[in-house]
Protein backbone atom coordinates (compact mmCIF):
# COMPACT_ATOMS: atom_id res chain seq x y z
CA UNK A 1 0.00 0.00 0.00
CA UNK A 2 2.99 2.20 0.18
CA UNK A 3 3.20 5.63 2.16
CA UNK A 4 1.23 6.54 4.89
CA UNK A 5 -0.72 9.56 5.71
CA UNK A 6 0.77 10.11 8.98
CA UNK A 7 -1.34 13.19 9.81
CA UNK A 8 -4.21 10.77 9.64
CA UNK A 9 -2.81 8.50 12.41
CA UNK A 10 -2.28 11.07 14.69
CA UNK A 11 -3.79 14.52 14.65
CA UNK A 12 -1.85 16.20 17.00
CA UNK A 13 1.05 15.74 15.02
CA UNK A 14 0.15 17.78 11.12
CA UNK A 15 -0.26 21.31 13.42
CA UNK A 16 3.50 21.06 13.05
CA UNK A 17 4.95 20.89 10.19
CA UNK A 18 7.76 22.46 11.29
CA UNK A 19 8.58 19.96 14.34
CA UNK A 20 8.33 21.55 17.58
CA UNK A 21 11.93 20.72 19.31
CA UNK A 22 12.25 20.23 23.61
CA UNK A 23 15.03 22.01 25.81
CA UNK A 24 16.05 17.91 25.95
CA UNK A 25 16.29 17.97 22.31
CA UNK A 26 18.36 21.13 21.37
CA UNK A 27 20.54 20.00 24.86
CA UNK A 28 21.56 16.84 22.96
CA UNK A 29 22.00 18.48 19.33
CA UNK A 30 24.14 21.26 21.15
CA UNK A 31 25.96 18.80 22.89
CA UNK A 32 26.68 16.48 20.04
CA UNK A 33 28.19 19.65 17.74
CA UNK A 34 30.24 20.66 21.06
CA UNK A 35 31.51 17.17 21.30
CA UNK A 36 32.03 17.09 17.79
CA UNK A 37 34.19 20.48 17.60
CA UNK A 38 36.13 19.05 20.21
CA UNK A 39 36.89 15.90 18.66
CA UNK A 40 38.21 17.40 15.41
CA UNK A 41 40.20 19.57 17.37
CA UNK A 42 41.71 16.49 19.26
CA UNK A 43 42.53 14.84 15.81
CA UNK A 44 44.12 18.00 14.80
CA UNK A 45 46.49 18.21 17.59
CA UNK A 46 47.08 14.36 17.36
CA UNK A 47 48.46 14.91 13.95
CA UNK A 48 50.67 17.90 15.28
CA UNK A 49 51.79 15.67 17.97
CA UNK A 50 55.54 15.57 18.06
CA UNK A 51 56.26 11.63 18.36
CA UNK A 52 58.16 12.23 21.33
CA UNK A 53 55.75 13.70 24.11
CA UNK A 54 55.17 11.86 27.23
CA UNK A 55 51.97 10.25 27.38
CA UNK A 56 49.57 11.55 30.16
CA UNK A 57 47.22 9.47 30.51
CA UNK A 58 43.77 10.99 32.36
CA UNK A 59 41.16 8.69 31.30
CA UNK A 60 38.83 8.63 33.62
CA UNK A 61 38.84 4.47 33.90
CA UNK A 62 42.71 4.42 34.31
CA UNK A 63 42.46 6.61 36.81
CA UNK A 64 43.32 4.82 40.18
CA UNK A 65 46.26 2.95 38.66
CA UNK A 66 47.98 6.00 37.14
CA UNK A 67 46.97 7.78 39.99
CA UNK A 68 50.96 9.06 40.58
CA UNK A 69 51.68 9.77 36.92
CA UNK A 70 48.84 12.11 36.79
CA UNK A 71 49.11 14.02 40.18
CA UNK A 72 52.47 14.50 38.72
CA UNK A 73 51.29 15.65 35.14
CA UNK A 74 48.94 18.24 37.48
CA UNK A 75 52.19 19.43 38.85
CA UNK A 76 54.36 19.75 35.66
CA UNK A 77 51.15 21.10 33.64
CA UNK A 78 50.24 24.61 34.02
CA UNK A 79 47.01 24.06 32.81
CA UNK A 80 45.92 21.69 34.91
CA UNK A 81 47.04 23.87 37.72
CA UNK A 82 44.97 26.75 36.16
CA UNK A 83 42.26 24.44 36.20
CA UNK A 84 41.77 23.90 39.68
CA UNK A 85 42.48 27.48 40.48
CA UNK A 86 39.22 28.32 38.92
CA UNK A 87 37.37 26.26 41.70
CA UNK A 88 38.54 28.89 43.92
CA UNK A 89 39.97 28.66 47.33
CA UNK A 90 37.78 24.90 48.01
CA UNK A 91 40.69 23.23 45.50
CA UNK A 92 43.46 24.76 47.47
CA UNK A 93 43.53 21.34 49.29
CA UNK A 94 46.06 19.41 48.15
CA UNK A 95 44.42 15.65 46.82
CA UNK A 96 41.03 16.53 48.17
CA UNK A 97 37.69 15.91 46.15
CA UNK A 98 37.92 18.92 44.13
CA UNK A 99 41.42 17.96 42.78
CA UNK A 100 39.93 14.86 41.88
CA UNK A 101 37.40 16.61 40.12
CA UNK A 102 39.60 19.01 37.98
CA UNK A 103 41.40 15.60 37.04
CA UNK A 104 39.01 14.04 35.49
CA UNK A 105 39.30 13.81 31.41
CA UNK A 106 36.01 15.10 30.97
CA UNK A 107 36.93 17.93 32.91
CA UNK A 108 40.00 18.50 30.99
CA UNK A 109 38.18 18.05 27.58
CA UNK A 110 36.07 20.97 28.56
CA UNK A 111 39.05 23.15 29.91
CA UNK A 112 40.38 22.41 26.24
CA UNK A 113 43.12 20.62 28.07
CA UNK A 114 45.73 19.53 24.79
CA UNK A 115 46.63 16.57 26.56
CA UNK A 116 43.47 15.45 27.86
CA UNK A 117 41.92 16.05 24.16
CA UNK A 118 44.09 13.53 22.47
CA UNK A 119 44.58 11.52 25.17
CA UNK A 120 40.62 10.86 25.41
CA UNK A 121 40.04 11.02 21.50
CA UNK A 122 38.59 7.43 21.90
CA UNK A 123 35.89 8.28 24.29
CA UNK A 124 35.13 11.51 22.27
CA UNK A 125 34.85 9.62 19.40
CA UNK A 126 32.31 7.29 21.29
CA UNK A 127 30.29 10.16 22.15
CA UNK A 128 30.28 11.52 18.31
CA UNK A 129 29.23 8.04 16.74
CA UNK A 130 26.76 7.82 18.89
CA UNK A 131 25.53 11.54 18.54
CA UNK A 132 25.40 10.72 14.93
CA UNK A 133 23.52 7.31 15.66
CA UNK A 134 20.82 9.42 17.66
CA UNK A 135 20.59 11.84 15.03
CA UNK A 136 20.03 9.02 12.50
CA UNK A 137 17.38 7.66 14.86
CA UNK A 138 15.59 11.26 14.82
CA UNK A 139 15.52 11.70 10.66
CA UNK A 140 15.00 8.25 9.93
CA UNK A 141 11.29 8.53 12.72
CA UNK A 142 10.45 11.99 13.08
CA UNK A 143 11.10 13.40 9.75
CA UNK A 144 9.86 12.81 6.54
CA UNK A 145 13.51 12.24 5.01
CA UNK A 146 12.29 8.63 3.98
CA UNK A 147 8.43 7.66 4.16
CA UNK A 148 7.08 4.68 6.43
CA UNK A 149 4.99 1.84 4.67
CA UNK A 150 2.40 -0.70 6.11
CA UNK A 151 2.89 -3.90 7.88
CA UNK A 152 1.78 -6.87 6.37
CA UNK A 153 2.20 -10.20 7.34
CA UNK A 154 2.84 -13.24 5.26
CA UNK A 155 3.36 -16.73 7.59
CA UNK A 156 5.28 -18.29 4.64
CA UNK A 157 7.90 -15.14 4.36
CA UNK A 158 7.77 -14.91 8.50
CA UNK A 159 8.90 -18.51 8.59
CA UNK A 160 10.63 -18.45 5.33
CA UNK A 161 13.46 -16.02 7.10
CA UNK A 162 13.79 -17.64 10.22
CA UNK A 163 14.29 -20.52 8.54
CA UNK A 164 17.35 -19.25 6.20
CA UNK A 165 18.36 -17.58 9.05
CA UNK A 166 19.11 -20.87 11.13
CA UNK A 167 19.91 -22.87 8.60
CA UNK A 168 22.92 -20.82 7.79
CA UNK A 169 23.55 -19.96 11.37
CA UNK A 170 23.87 -24.04 11.63
CA UNK A 171 26.13 -24.69 8.70
CA UNK A 172 28.47 -21.86 9.26
CA UNK A 173 28.61 -20.92 12.88
CA UNK A 174 28.52 -24.30 14.92
CA UNK A 175 30.79 -24.45 17.96
CA UNK A 176 31.95 -25.82 20.66
CA UNK A 177 32.15 -25.11 24.34
CA UNK A 178 35.20 -26.51 26.76
CA UNK A 179 32.80 -27.33 29.75
CA UNK A 180 29.73 -28.46 28.60
CA UNK A 181 27.61 -27.04 31.59
CA UNK A 182 23.86 -27.09 31.80
CA UNK A 183 22.70 -23.94 30.05
CA UNK A 184 26.66 -22.90 29.70
CA UNK A 185 26.55 -18.70 28.40
CA UNK A 186 26.89 -19.65 25.05
CA UNK A 187 23.66 -21.57 24.79
CA UNK A 188 22.02 -19.31 26.85
CA UNK A 189 23.25 -16.66 24.30
CA UNK A 190 21.97 -18.38 21.14
CA UNK A 191 18.44 -18.99 23.41
CA UNK A 192 18.09 -14.99 23.28
CA UNK A 193 19.33 -14.83 20.03
CA UNK A 194 16.99 -16.81 18.31
CA UNK A 195 14.35 -15.64 20.38
CA UNK A 196 15.29 -12.34 19.66
CA UNK A 197 15.03 -13.11 16.07
CA UNK A 198 11.34 -14.28 16.16
CA UNK A 199 10.56 -11.24 18.44
CA UNK A 200 11.86 -8.70 15.80
CA UNK A 201 10.17 -10.62 12.94
CA UNK A 202 6.66 -10.42 14.91
CA UNK A 203 7.09 -7.22 14.94
CA UNK A 204 8.30 -6.30 11.22
CA UNK A 205 5.27 -8.39 10.21
CA UNK A 206 3.03 -7.59 12.81
CA UNK A 207 2.62 -11.51 13.24
CA UNK A 208 -0.42 -11.75 15.37
CA UNK A 209 -0.74 -15.18 15.57
CA UNK A 210 2.30 -15.72 17.58
CA UNK A 211 1.40 -12.96 19.74
CA UNK A 212 0.91 -16.17 22.92
CA UNK A 213 4.86 -17.36 21.62
CA UNK A 214 6.19 -13.73 21.86
CA UNK A 215 5.08 -13.73 25.57
CA UNK A 216 7.03 -16.80 26.49
CA UNK A 217 9.81 -15.19 24.30
CA UNK A 218 9.68 -12.45 26.93
CA UNK A 219 9.22 -14.63 29.52
CA UNK A 220 12.86 -16.12 28.76
CA UNK A 221 14.76 -13.08 29.31
CA UNK A 222 12.96 -12.11 32.20
CA UNK A 223 13.47 -15.73 33.54
CA UNK A 224 17.46 -15.22 32.41
CA UNK A 225 17.79 -11.94 34.74
CA UNK A 226 16.88 -14.14 37.14
CA UNK A 227 18.80 -17.34 36.84
CA UNK A 228 22.34 -15.48 35.51
CA UNK A 229 21.89 -12.48 37.81
CA UNK A 230 21.37 -15.36 40.96
CA UNK A 231 24.05 -17.51 39.37
CA UNK A 232 26.86 -14.45 39.19
CA UNK A 233 26.54 -12.90 43.07
CA UNK A 234 25.76 -16.67 44.03
CA UNK A 235 29.31 -17.75 42.98
CA UNK A 236 31.13 -14.23 42.68
CA UNK A 237 29.60 -12.59 46.48
CA UNK A 238 30.33 -9.43 44.06
CA UNK A 239 28.26 -6.81 45.50
CA UNK A 240 30.52 -4.01 44.52
CA UNK A 241 28.38 -0.61 43.64
CA UNK A 242 30.78 0.15 40.98
CA UNK A 243 29.74 -3.11 38.68
CA UNK A 244 26.07 -2.80 40.11
CA UNK A 245 26.34 0.99 38.50
CA UNK A 246 27.81 -0.50 35.27
CA UNK A 247 24.81 -3.51 35.11
CA UNK A 248 22.48 -0.02 35.52
CA UNK A 249 24.42 1.96 32.74
CA UNK A 250 24.49 -1.21 30.35
CA UNK A 251 20.56 -1.04 30.58
CA UNK A 252 19.59 2.19 30.78
CA UNK A 253 22.25 4.97 28.76
CA UNK A 254 20.76 4.33 25.77
CA UNK A 255 17.55 4.08 26.41
CA UNK A 256 17.73 7.77 28.46
CA UNK A 257 18.85 9.16 24.87
CA UNK A 258 16.29 8.17 23.18
CA UNK A 259 13.46 9.30 25.75
CA UNK A 260 15.16 12.94 25.52
CA UNK A 261 15.89 12.82 21.63
CA UNK A 262 12.67 11.24 20.73
CA UNK A 263 10.83 13.00 23.40
CA UNK A 264 9.33 9.56 24.59
CA UNK A 265 8.43 8.17 27.96
CA UNK A 266 10.46 5.27 29.27
CA UNK A 267 7.56 2.92 29.32
CA UNK A 268 7.52 2.94 25.45
CA UNK A 269 10.63 0.69 25.89
CA UNK A 270 8.97 -1.36 28.73
CA UNK A 271 11.79 -4.20 28.19
CA UNK A 272 14.21 -1.72 29.86
CA UNK A 273 12.48 -0.61 32.83
CA UNK A 274 11.36 -4.56 33.62
CA UNK A 275 14.48 -5.98 33.60
CA UNK A 276 16.00 -2.94 35.63
CA UNK A 277 13.37 -3.49 38.49
CA UNK A 278 13.89 -7.34 38.48
CA UNK A 279 17.58 -7.12 38.09
CA UNK A 280 17.35 -4.50 41.36
CA UNK A 281 15.18 -6.96 43.06
CA UNK A 282 17.73 -10.06 42.77
CA UNK A 283 20.83 -7.72 43.43
CA UNK A 284 18.32 -7.08 47.04
CA UNK A 285 17.83 -10.36 47.51
CA UNK A 286 21.32 -11.28 47.69
CA UNK A 287 22.92 -8.17 48.85
CA UNK A 288 21.09 -8.01 51.85
CA UNK A 289 22.25 -9.96 54.43
CA UNK A 290 25.11 -11.51 52.35
CA UNK A 291 26.51 -13.41 55.34
CA UNK A 292 23.20 -15.35 54.87
CA UNK A 293 23.97 -16.74 51.37
CA UNK A 294 26.09 -19.12 51.89
CA UNK A 295 23.09 -21.35 54.27
CA UNK A 296 21.11 -23.30 51.40
CA UNK A 297 17.73 -23.04 53.83
CA UNK A 298 18.15 -19.38 53.77
CA UNK A 299 18.78 -18.97 50.11
CA UNK A 300 15.66 -20.70 49.79
CA UNK A 301 13.75 -18.47 52.95
CA UNK A 302 15.34 -15.30 50.71
CA UNK A 303 13.31 -16.91 47.40
CA UNK A 304 10.25 -17.49 48.92
CA UNK A 305 10.69 -13.93 50.14
CA UNK A 306 10.66 -12.54 46.71
CA UNK A 307 7.49 -14.85 45.49
CA UNK A 308 6.08 -13.12 48.59
CA UNK A 309 7.15 -9.15 47.78
CA UNK A 310 5.76 -10.14 44.02
CA UNK A 311 2.55 -11.65 45.60
CA UNK A 312 1.90 -8.25 47.93
CA UNK A 313 2.77 -5.56 45.39
CA UNK A 314 1.68 -6.90 42.24
CA UNK A 315 -1.31 -9.56 43.31
CA UNK A 316 -2.95 -6.65 45.18
CA UNK A 317 -3.24 -4.05 42.55
CA UNK A 318 -4.32 -1.39 44.78
CA UNK A 319 -0.42 -1.84 46.60
CA UNK A 320 1.21 -1.75 43.71
CA UNK A 321 -1.07 1.43 42.41
CA UNK A 322 -0.22 3.05 45.36
CA UNK A 323 3.68 2.18 45.08
CA UNK A 324 4.05 3.45 41.58
CA UNK A 325 1.40 6.40 41.21
CA UNK A 326 3.61 9.09 42.43
CA UNK A 327 6.36 8.29 39.77
CA UNK A 328 3.95 8.52 36.95
CA UNK A 329 6.15 11.08 35.59
CA UNK A 330 8.94 8.15 35.30
CA UNK A 331 6.57 4.98 34.54
CA UNK A 332 3.30 6.79 32.91
CA UNK A 333 2.86 5.62 29.87
CA UNK A 334 -0.05 6.86 27.04
CA UNK A 335 -0.18 5.53 23.76
CA UNK A 336 -1.39 8.43 21.67
CA UNK A 337 -3.91 6.06 19.78
CA UNK A 338 -5.31 5.20 23.28
CA UNK A 339 -5.21 8.49 25.25
CA UNK A 340 -8.04 7.24 27.92
CA UNK A 341 -6.22 4.51 29.23
CA UNK A 342 -4.87 4.75 32.95
CA UNK A 343 -1.53 6.14 32.61
CA UNK A 344 -0.03 3.25 34.82
CA UNK A 345 -1.40 0.35 32.68
CA UNK A 346 0.71 -0.09 30.63
CA UNK A 347 3.59 -0.99 33.50
CA UNK A 348 1.28 -2.70 35.77
CA UNK A 349 0.25 -4.97 32.08
CA UNK A 350 3.96 -5.94 31.02
CA UNK A 351 5.43 -6.27 34.58
CA UNK A 352 2.62 -8.31 35.61
CA UNK A 353 3.09 -10.68 32.99
CA UNK A 354 6.33 -11.78 34.05
CA UNK A 355 6.28 -10.77 37.70
CA UNK A 356 6.87 -14.29 39.18
CA UNK A 357 9.46 -15.78 36.57
CA UNK A 358 12.35 -14.12 37.67
CA UNK A 359 12.08 -15.82 40.99
CA UNK A 360 11.52 -19.41 39.16
CA UNK A 361 14.82 -18.42 37.50
CA UNK A 362 16.59 -17.91 41.24
CA UNK A 363 14.80 -21.26 42.07
CA UNK A 364 16.56 -23.06 38.51
CA UNK A 365 20.51 -21.32 39.24
CA UNK A 366 19.64 -22.92 42.93
CA UNK A 367 18.79 -26.39 41.55
CA UNK A 368 21.48 -26.29 38.54
CA UNK A 369 24.54 -27.94 40.28
CA UNK A 370 21.30 -30.86 40.89
CA UNK A 371 20.59 -30.66 37.62
CA UNK A 372 24.08 -31.27 36.00
CA UNK A 373 24.53 -34.03 38.44
CA UNK A 374 21.54 -35.68 37.51
CA UNK A 375 22.26 -35.53 33.84
CA UNK A 376 26.03 -36.43 34.18
CA UNK A 377 24.61 -39.33 35.89
CA UNK A 378 22.41 -40.09 32.97
CA UNK A 379 25.60 -39.77 31.06
CA UNK A 380 27.36 -42.04 32.52
CA UNK A 381 25.30 -44.65 32.68
CA UNK A 382 26.02 -47.92 30.08
CA UNK A 383 24.76 -47.67 26.71
CA UNK A 384 20.84 -49.55 26.50
CA UNK A 385 19.75 -47.95 29.18
CA UNK A 386 20.92 -44.25 29.44
CA UNK A 387 19.10 -44.36 25.89
CA UNK A 388 16.00 -45.78 28.09
CA UNK A 389 16.10 -43.03 30.81
CA UNK A 390 16.38 -40.31 27.94
CA UNK A 391 14.05 -41.59 26.17
CA UNK A 392 11.37 -41.25 29.10
CA UNK A 393 12.50 -38.35 29.86
CA UNK A 394 11.46 -36.95 26.46
CA UNK A 395 8.59 -38.17 26.47
CA UNK A 396 7.40 -36.96 30.12
CA UNK A 397 8.32 -33.76 28.73
CA UNK A 398 6.65 -33.72 25.45
CA UNK A 399 3.99 -34.72 27.15
CA UNK A 400 3.62 -32.23 29.27
CA UNK A 401 4.01 -29.61 26.91
CA UNK A 402 1.24 -31.41 24.50
CA UNK A 403 -1.20 -30.96 28.06
CA UNK A 404 0.25 -27.43 28.27
CA UNK A 405 -0.44 -26.56 24.66
CA UNK A 406 -4.33 -27.83 24.52
CA UNK A 407 -5.21 -26.73 27.44
CA UNK A 408 -3.16 -22.58 27.36
CA UNK A 409 -1.06 -22.08 24.51
CA UNK A 410 -3.92 -22.18 22.25
CA UNK A 411 -6.12 -19.84 24.22
CA UNK A 412 -7.02 -16.58 22.44
CA UNK A 413 -4.62 -13.62 23.54
CA UNK A 414 -6.41 -12.25 26.49
CA UNK A 415 -7.43 -15.44 27.89
CA UNK A 416 -3.93 -16.69 27.68
CA UNK A 417 -2.27 -13.68 29.49
CA UNK A 418 -4.30 -14.50 32.57
CA UNK A 419 -2.93 -17.47 32.78
CA UNK A 420 0.79 -16.52 31.27
CA UNK A 421 2.31 -15.69 34.93
CA UNK A 422 1.29 -18.79 36.45
CA UNK A 423 2.49 -20.80 33.18
CA UNK A 424 5.17 -18.84 31.53
CA UNK A 425 7.47 -21.06 33.00
CA UNK A 426 6.13 -24.69 31.82
CA UNK A 427 7.10 -24.56 28.01
CA UNK A 428 10.71 -22.85 29.19
CA UNK A 429 10.96 -25.55 31.50
CA UNK A 430 10.31 -28.21 28.65
CA UNK A 431 13.11 -25.85 25.88
CA UNK A 432 15.84 -26.45 28.81
CA UNK A 433 15.33 -30.04 28.89
CA UNK A 434 14.95 -30.71 26.02
CA UNK A 435 18.13 -28.61 24.77
CA UNK A 436 20.54 -29.96 27.58
CA UNK A 437 19.77 -33.85 27.58
CA UNK A 438 23.08 -35.26 25.91
CA UNK A 439 26.49 -33.73 26.36
CA UNK A 440 26.22 -32.96 22.03
CA UNK A 441 23.25 -30.61 22.73
CA UNK A 442 24.93 -29.31 25.81
CA UNK A 443 28.84 -28.67 23.65
CA UNK A 444 27.14 -26.98 20.92
CA UNK A 445 25.88 -24.38 19.85
CA UNK A 446 25.50 -21.19 16.87
CA UNK A 447 27.37 -18.38 17.23
CA UNK A 448 25.03 -16.56 14.64
CA UNK A 449 22.66 -16.71 17.51
CA UNK A 450 25.00 -15.86 19.99
CA UNK A 451 26.07 -12.91 18.46
CA UNK A 452 22.46 -11.65 17.99
CA UNK A 453 21.79 -12.74 21.16
CA UNK A 454 24.46 -10.39 22.71
CA UNK A 455 22.89 -7.09 21.57
CA UNK A 456 19.37 -8.23 22.40
CA UNK A 457 18.98 -5.07 24.41
CA UNK A 458 20.08 -2.37 21.42
CA UNK A 459 18.42 -4.07 18.78
CA UNK A 460 15.21 -4.13 21.10
CA UNK A 461 15.35 -0.48 21.02
CA UNK A 462 16.65 0.16 17.48
CA UNK A 463 13.89 -1.49 15.97
CA UNK A 464 11.14 1.33 17.10
CA UNK A 465 12.76 4.17 14.89
CA UNK A 466 15.52 2.58 12.30
CA UNK A 467 13.84 -0.63 11.21
CA UNK A 468 10.18 0.12 12.07
CA UNK A 469 8.61 3.76 12.30
CA UNK A 470 6.50 5.33 15.57
CA UNK A 471 6.57 8.57 13.48
CA UNK A 472 4.91 10.47 16.91
CA UNK A 473 6.37 10.73 19.97
CA UNK A 474 5.72 7.90 22.64
CA UNK A 475 3.93 6.54 19.48
CA UNK A 476 4.40 2.38 19.33
CA UNK A 477 5.85 1.24 15.91
CA UNK A 478 2.64 0.67 13.66
CA UNK A 479 4.86 1.34 10.39
CA UNK A 480 7.98 0.27 8.41
CA UNK A 481 11.03 2.22 7.76
CA UNK A 482 11.00 2.14 3.85
CA UNK A 483 14.35 3.06 2.40
CA UNK A 484 13.35 1.54 -0.97
CA UNK A 485 9.45 2.40 -1.29
CA UNK A 486 7.91 -0.29 -3.12
CA UNK A 487 10.28 -3.09 -3.01
CA UNK A 488 9.28 -4.58 -0.09
CA UNK A 489 11.91 -7.39 0.26
CA UNK A 490 14.44 -5.58 -0.71
CA UNK A 491 13.59 -2.72 1.53
CA UNK A 492 13.69 -5.43 4.40
CA UNK A 493 17.40 -6.54 3.30
CA UNK A 494 18.48 -3.19 3.29
CA UNK A 495 16.62 -1.52 6.40
CA UNK A 496 17.71 -5.26 8.55
CA UNK A 497 21.52 -4.66 7.12
CA UNK A 498 21.89 -1.26 8.15
CA UNK A 499 19.73 -1.63 11.53
CA UNK A 500 21.71 -4.59 12.39
CA UNK A 501 24.69 -3.06 12.10
CA UNK A 502 24.17 0.08 13.60
CA UNK A 503 22.45 -1.79 16.73
CA UNK A 504 26.11 -3.75 16.83
CA UNK A 505 27.68 -0.20 16.55
CA UNK A 506 25.42 1.03 20.01
CA UNK A 507 26.82 -1.71 21.46
CA UNK A 508 30.24 -1.36 21.16
CA UNK A 509 29.95 2.30 21.87
CA UNK A 510 27.77 1.96 25.33
CA UNK A 511 30.10 -0.22 26.35
CA UNK A 512 33.41 1.75 25.76
CA UNK A 513 31.20 4.94 27.52
CA UNK A 514 30.54 2.61 30.05
CA UNK A 515 34.16 1.86 30.76
CA UNK A 516 35.10 5.53 30.37
CA UNK A 517 32.71 6.28 32.83
CA UNK A 518 31.89 3.50 35.49
CA UNK A 519 34.84 2.19 37.00
CA UNK A 520 34.54 -1.10 38.44
CA UNK A 521 36.05 -0.86 41.62
CA UNK A 522 37.02 2.52 42.44
CA UNK A 523 34.14 3.97 44.51
CA UNK A 524 35.66 7.00 45.13
CA UNK A 525 35.78 7.53 41.09
CA UNK A 526 32.90 6.37 40.78
CA UNK A 527 31.03 9.15 42.98
CA UNK A 528 33.11 11.56 41.15
CA UNK A 529 32.24 10.77 37.75
CA UNK A 530 28.22 10.72 39.24
CA UNK A 531 28.56 14.22 40.19
CA UNK A 532 30.42 15.23 36.94
CA UNK A 533 27.15 13.66 34.93
CA UNK A 534 24.96 15.56 36.78
CA UNK A 535 26.77 18.48 36.48
CA UNK A 536 27.23 17.83 32.97
CA UNK A 537 23.68 17.33 33.07
CA UNK A 538 22.85 20.84 34.47
CA UNK A 539 25.13 22.56 32.33
CA UNK A 540 24.13 21.10 28.90
CA UNK A 541 20.15 21.49 30.34
CA UNK A 542 21.28 25.44 30.47
CA UNK A 543 22.78 25.40 27.22
CA UNK A 544 19.53 23.84 25.46
CA UNK A 545 17.11 26.11 27.36
CA UNK A 546 19.29 28.99 26.34
CA UNK A 547 19.65 27.61 22.82
CA UNK A 548 16.15 26.86 22.74
CA UNK A 549 14.75 30.46 23.89
CA UNK A 550 16.94 31.78 21.59
CA UNK A 551 16.09 29.98 18.65
CA UNK A 552 11.93 30.45 19.28
CA UNK A 553 12.85 33.97 19.91
CA UNK A 554 14.58 34.86 16.42
CA UNK A 555 11.66 32.28 14.87
C1 LIG B 1 21.51 -9.41 35.08
O1 LIG B 1 20.35 -9.07 34.36
C2 LIG B 1 20.51 -8.02 33.43
C3 LIG B 1 19.18 -7.74 32.80
O2 LIG B 1 18.70 -8.82 32.08
C4 LIG B 1 21.56 -8.39 32.40
O3 LIG B 1 21.79 -7.31 31.53
C5 LIG B 1 22.85 -8.77 33.09
O4 LIG B 1 23.78 -9.22 32.13
C6 LIG B 1 22.59 -9.85 34.12
N1 LIG B 1 23.81 -10.12 34.84
C7 LIG B 1 24.39 -11.32 34.83
C8 LIG B 1 25.63 -11.45 35.60
O5 LIG B 1 23.90 -12.25 34.21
Amino acid sequence: MGEVDLAAAAPEASAASVPSFSVGQVACLLTYLWALALYFYALLLHSRRPKTLPKVHISDAHLEKERAIAAAAAEAAPLVNGSSSSDGGAAAKPKGFFEDMGSSGLIQCVLMNQQALMDNKDTLLAIVEFGTIMLWFFLADRTDVLPASDKAYDRDLFLFIFLVLTIVAFSTSLQPVRTPLVLNRPQTEEWKGWMQVLFLLYHYFEAKEAYNAIRIFIAGYVWMTGFGNFSYYYRTGDFGIGRFCQMMWRLNFMVFFCCVVLQNEYMLYYICPMHTLFTVMVYAALALAPQLNKSHPWLWIKIAGCFLTVLIFWDIKAVFMAVWRPFDWFMGYTDPRNPEVDRMHEWFFRSSLDRYIWVYGMVCAMLHPMACKFLTSVDELPSPRRWTVRAAIVACTVAVFAVYYKSVYVLPKLEYNVLHPYTSWIPLTCWMIVRNLTPQLRTWSMRLYGWLGCITLETYLSQFHIWLRSSVPNGQPKYLLAIVPGYPLLNFAICTALYVFVSHRLFLVTNALKDAVVPHDNNRTLLRNIILMGVMMAACTAMGFFGHTLAYALS
